[in-house]
């Protein structure tokens, strides 16, 4: 392909954060009176904060009102932020540095397409904000995804086509995304839960220009 353009999610791809999301979300059903495990926490990478608390109320079948639901999410966010106002450049998932400068190197711009409204604090907290020509978080867009407006919002802002574009992320939601906006995508994680991807990675350490160009 004629690769011009990388998008790639934030949690879970460049940043560990997924702990940070499942941290508060586990704290928050433990106030409702369930348990939350790990492996319910998959359902919820990629997905938007209020879509995230419907799947968690209805885990712990509970039904409260629209303003309840805002009151809860507010509260999962306090904490959230709490966790990540700490965030060093350490939590930076490995690989991720290199890449990005080897994309910056050959001309291939570089997007985040993040569901997250808190994308800009994390990447001001790990300093990788300057790697990235163009950010579009979750305060710019209007629907989560499976839609794939965030990324086809990012490749708008680079001037580019879906087809000039690979999108890497870590979860289902967002790979149906890429897929929808007609790009090809790289899954970052397992195969078993990625297998939709155009290639599956472990991490961002060993891939190269050469495999993405062949996708
Ligand atoms: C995504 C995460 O990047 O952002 C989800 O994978 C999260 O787990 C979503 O729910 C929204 O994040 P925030 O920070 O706006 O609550
Ligand atoms: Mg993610």
């Amino acid at each position: 392909m004629d690769l011009r353009g990388c998008i790639f999610d934030l949690d879970g791809v460049i940043v560990d954060t997924a702990k940070y999301h499942f941290m508060a979300w586990r704290r928050l059903a433990k106030e409702l009176g369930f348990i939350f495990t790990l492996e319910d926490n998959e359902a919820l990478k990629g997905v938007s904060r209020m879509a995230s608390l419907e799947i968690l109320l209805s885990k712990g079948n509970i039904h409260v009102t629209e303003k309840e639901k805002e009151e809860l999410a507010a509260r999962k966010n306090g904490w959230y932020v709490e966790f990540i106002s700490g965030m060093k450049p350490d939590e930076i998932l490995p690989g991720s540095v290199k890449f990005l400068k080897t994309l910056r190197k050959e001309g291939i711009l570089t997007a985040i397409g993040s569901a997250s409204k808190n994308a800009g604090t994390i990447l001001d907290g790990i300093g990788l904000r300057e790697m990235f020509d163009v950010i579009i978080d979750g305060n710019k867009i209007s629907k989560a995804k499976p839609d794939p407006e965030v990324f086809l919002r990012g490749a708008q802002e680079m001037m580019l086509s879906p087809s000039q574009c690979i999108v890497f992320e870590d979860a289902q939601a967002g790979i149906e995304a890429a897929i929808a906006g007609g790009m090809k995508c790289v899954g970052v994680g397992s195969l078993e839960l990625l297998g939709r991807a155009d290639l599956v990675i472990p991490d961002l350490k060993k891939i190269t220009l050469k495999q993405l160009r062949n996708l």
